[in-house]
């Protein structure tokens, strides 16, 4: 069916984004989707035959193609094939995925955890499986996309609060019934933004308003806390959070999501969450990657050491040049520009000088907020970094986004 003659509001919507890219790639603005022809350790790509330093990667700890990760992988393969035989309620778990789950555990602090196939079916199935109408889930303005769509799917009344605003977390729970299901839900570093959640005092106001906790960790393995188990090491706390939410795919190489927790609850989930009784098991290659990585990251602290020093000196050459980096501490860095057009044309300036990095405009972040989001792994040199913070800044000067 021609549909390009048809005016009608789904085919409206389709046609406004369709302009929106097409006027971006002719002015040579357009660096989404770009083709990355090799991965080159953690802080290097080539994209259309040309190395370029790579400041767009979650892979925190550089932790793609490590030797040993690439080799479990393989071996897994060998052992079981490319597949499941699907769910796993109904056709069995593999080794591989019991032995992933208990490492989870072990190195969350956690009686027990369960997998999924993706950090975004995690959040989706965990938070709408445990509410559901008539209870509560209040959840920071900033939280993953994820989060938010688990919320609405849950169907419990949404409450959010100002971004890692506690007395307002606290007013939220002041408004709902004492007897009624709460659920309050956070990143522990904000994907966008790169600051640290106050899990202290989140964790105080959920046991006095008796309130679950859940966290998203999908930013914080690997780089917060001296052994890189996350936010509740960051904060010298141990075993605070209820449910604790993560990814496989940015400091873990791999793909996938996990819930860890008490027995009991991740029991539930197995048998009551939709994205594990209705969906198919994480592959094998890719939970035996997971594994060796969780081990790694224990065996090589030298990379928390790396990733956290690189984040500063990133944040700190940033911050001298003038630009505003918002409120990050981690290794996630956001590079304010203002408009999005600033964002863009700093984006171009950067892309021209090898330097792959994008930019996060508008609705994805509030306008007038339009930022690069540059983020920074362990295996990046000293040198890189300030190769790239001199790109930056003489492109913010021409821009006129600093003086
Ligand atoms: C905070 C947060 N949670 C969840 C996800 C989803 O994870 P995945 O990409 O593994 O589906 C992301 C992905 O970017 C994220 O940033």
């Amino acid at each position: 069916m021609d549909i390009s003659n048809t005016d009608d509001a789904v085919t409206r919507r389709i046609s406004f984004f369709t302009d929106r890219v097409r006027n971006l790639k002719a002015h040579d603005l357009y660096f989404y989707n770009m083709p990355v022809e090799e991965i080159k350790g953690g802080s290097r790509v080539i994209v259309n035959g040309r190395e370029m330093g790579m400041y767009a990667s979650y892979s925190y700890l550089g932790l793609i193609g490590h030797p040993r990760i690439n080799a479990a992988a393989k071996a897994a393969i060998d052992k079981y094939g490319t597949g499941t035989n699907g769910v796993r309620l109904l056709a069995g778990s593999l080794t591989i995925h019991t032995e992933l789950e208990e490492t989870i555990a072990a190195f969350k602090h956690a009686e027990a955890a369960v997998t999924y196939s993706s950090g975004y079916s995690t959040n989706l199935t965990v938070i709408s499986t445990l509410m559901g109408r008539g209870d509560y889930v209040i959840s920071d303005k900033l939280n993953h996309a994820s989060i938010v769509d688990g919320c609405l799917m849950s169907g419990a009344e949404f409450r959010r609060f100002k971004h890692n605003d506690m007395e307002e977390l606290e007013r939220r729970l002041q408004q709902i019934p004492s007897d009624a299901a709460k659920l309050v839900v956070a990143d522990a570093v904000f994907s966008m933004d790169g600051d640290v959640l106050d899990l202290p005092r989140t964790v105080q106001l959920c046991r006095k308003y008796h309130a679950w906790l859940m966290i998203d960790e999908a930013h914080s393995i690997g780089v917060l806390g001296k052994t890189g188990r996350g936010i509740e090491e960051h904060f010298g706390l141990d075993d605070v959070i209820d449910i604790k939410m993560g990814t496989l795919s940015k400091t873990i190489p791999s793909v996938g999501g996990y819930a860890a927790g008490k027995k009991d609850l991740i029991n539930y989930l197995r048998h009551a969450s939709r994205a594990y009784i209705f969906s198919a098991a994480l592959p094998p290659a890719q939970t035996a990657a997971a594994n060796e990585a969780f081990k790694i990251i224990l065996e090589e602290p030298w990379r928390i050491e790396a990733v956290c020093a690189n984040g500063q000196q990133f944040i700190d050459g940033l911050k001298s040049a003038g630009f505003d980096t918002m409120l990050t501490t981690t290794a996630i860095v956001p590079v304010l520009c203002g408009s999005d057009e600033r964002a863009f044309a700093l984006t171009q300036a950067c892309q021209h000088k090898d330097l792959f990095v994008l930019p996060v405009v508008s609705p994805a972040v509030p306008e007038g907020q339009s930022r690069l989001r540059a983020t920074v792994t362990a295996t990046h040199e000293p040198k890189e970094i300030d190769y790239a913070v001199g790109v930056i800044a003489k492109a913010g000067r021409e821009i006129g986004i600093i003086q």
